[in-house]
């Protein structure tokens, strides 16, 4: 803990292609579980400030419950006509069972 990460959940509790949404820090945190691993950005889609919980997965990617918006999870990038702006993305690690985030956004 004295890095700054802190644990979120277990990581048994995201099947693989589900995302949760947690509360840490001042941020509501999206755990998303890819074929890839684990990733987590902020639960705030850019088109509308609408939360981004139960969004599809596929690949590394995730795609807007509302209007379908496709972000990247490793750098938040858009792909998409409906925002050009980024989601927050935040460090993730695994320990074990435990995923632990760093509760401050990547740049
Ligand atoms: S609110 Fe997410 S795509 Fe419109």
């Amino acid at each position: 803990m004295s890095d700054g990460f802190v644990r979120v959940a277990a990581a048994a509790d995201i099947g693989e292609n589900a995302n949760r949404a947690f509360r840490v820090g001042d941020y509501d945190v999206l755990i998303c579980h890819t074929r890839e691993g684990f990733f987590a950005i902020e639960n705030l889609c850019t088109h509308q400030l609408t939360e981004m919980e139960g969004g599809k997965i596929r690949g590394c990617y995730i795609f807007c419950p509302l209007h379908g918006q496709r972000f990247s999870l490793k750098d938040g990038a858009p792909i998409g006509q409906l925002t050009d702006k980024p989601v927050k993305t935040f460090p993730l690690r695994r320990e074990g069972d435990d995923i632990l985030i760093r509760p401050h956004p990547n740049d």
